[in-house]
């Protein structure tokens, strides 16, 4: 074990003795995280060797051996149980201490954002559309022109070993492929191979069914060349939804320059008109090409068999359209199908959580737990 927790004789005023840990190749020594919570200092008894304390107004910049680091990193993830393992091709090989999941700096993904990335559920031992998610990645990395590291076969090999070896069964898989470490520059000519990461985190599948609120997104939609393309660049996404939550909504929605509906900053958005009788989705060539919304249109033709539903369309859709909806939702691997009941200032159908919207979210629920094998891999722990 690196690091103990250890008291002190007598408290040192401003420390909590429970938080100090002992380091592991100076035993005398003491890490202690700041009262303010942003940094250590590196005690010797009741001396004060280094401080990192960023909010400090005098400190010093210790000089750390690769022990000290990986101390400062357990540190660091301390109660992060959820990150349950990381494959990177950097180390060639998959690791279970959140301290050792790390990315190199010269990672042109890091400090370029050239690279691509996508996900897939993990429910019960399985992964939920992993294929569609991998063919997804790989277009993304074509556009992006990041070579492929491995064959896809390989890359699914490892992505499945990795939740194997994380023994995870409820969560998600992330997965991104880099234009590698290298250098600082913009071309990645001089990255020798591109990097492939994977990370895997514990959540138990929450299921909200309530209704929410979205506003039309003031931040720029992305060109449709990068917006098709799930590369790292999430910055307009991120704004998109801060600006949201600002407003006190669940998400913002993008209106493209002709004034169609586009997308929301993670998810698709779907639409039932008609009286309640036509499910109509935006078309996805200037939007990303949402896994959860594709297999919704499958699914979706049950309720035409049913009789639920007269038609399932895929076209453009005006917001005074989509305003008029009589019902309006939600849809990807992190929101699965949630209705919509408010958009701006408008009020979405009745007000209320539609029955379209419900009949959809129980046939993705039943697929995702009893799906055919096209959407469920089975982990082999
Ligand atoms: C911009 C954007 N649109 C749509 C989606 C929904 O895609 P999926 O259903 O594959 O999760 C996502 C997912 O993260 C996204 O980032």
């Amino acid at each position: 074990m690196i690091s103990q927790i250890v008291c002190f004789p007598k408290p040192i005023a401003g420390f909590s003795p429970e938080s100090t840990v002992n380091t592991w190749n100076f035993p005398s020594h003491y890490l202690v995280p700041c009262s303010s919570g942003h940094g250590f200092r590196l005690i010797r008894g009741r001396r004060i060797l280094t401080c990192c304390d960023s909010s400090s107004q005098s400190w010093n910049v210790p000089v750390l051996s690769s022990y000290e680091v990986v101390e400062r990193l357990k540190l660091a993830r301390e109660g992060e149980q959820q990150f349950m393992a990381m494959y990177s091709s950097v180390v060639g090989g998959i690791t279970t201490d959140p301290a050792a999941m790390v990315l190199p700096l010269d990672d042109h993904m890091v400090h370029r954002g050239h690279g691509v990335f996508d996900t897939a559920m993990i429910i019960n031992g399985n992964l939920y559309e992993l294929d569609q998610h991998l063919d997804r990645i790989i277009r993304s990395a074509s556009m992006a022109k990041i070579p492929l590291p491995f064959d896809r076969e390989t890359i699914r090999r490892i992505l499945i070993k990795t939740v194997s070896v994380s023994g995870c069964r409820d969560g998600s898989l992330r997965y991104w492929l880099s234009a590698g470490p290298g250098d600082f520059l913009l071309s990645p000519s001089q990255c020798p191979k591109p990097s492939l990461y994977a990370i895997v985190i514990e959540k138990n599948l929450t299921i909200y069914t309530t209704g929410v609120k979205v506003v039309t997104s003031s931040i720029s939609i992305k060109p449709p060349e990068f917006a098709t393309m799930k590369s790292v660049n999430y910055l307009p996404n991120a704004l998109s939804q801060m600006e949201a939550e600002a407003k006190g909504a669940y998400a913002g929605i993008w209106v493209d320059n002709n004034g169609f509906i586009a997308e929301g900053p993670n998810m698709n958005v779907a639409f039932v008109v008609n009286g309640g009788t036509e499910l109509v989705m935006p078309r996805f060539d200037n939007i990303l090409s949402g896994c959860t919304a594709k297999r919704t249109l499958t699914l979706a033709e049950q309720l035409v068999s049913k009789g639920m539903l007269k038609s399932v369309k895929v076209m453009d859709v005006t917001v005074e359209d989509g305003k008029k909806a009589d019902e309006m939702m939600l849809l990807g691997s992190g929101v699965l199908i949630r209705p919509v009941i408010q958009w701006d200032e408008e009020c979405i159908g009745d007000g209320k959580e539609g029955p379209i919207a419900k009949a959809l979210l129980d046939l993705l629920l039943e697929d995702m737990s009893s799906g055919p094998p096209s959407v469920r891999v089975l982990v082999p722990y």
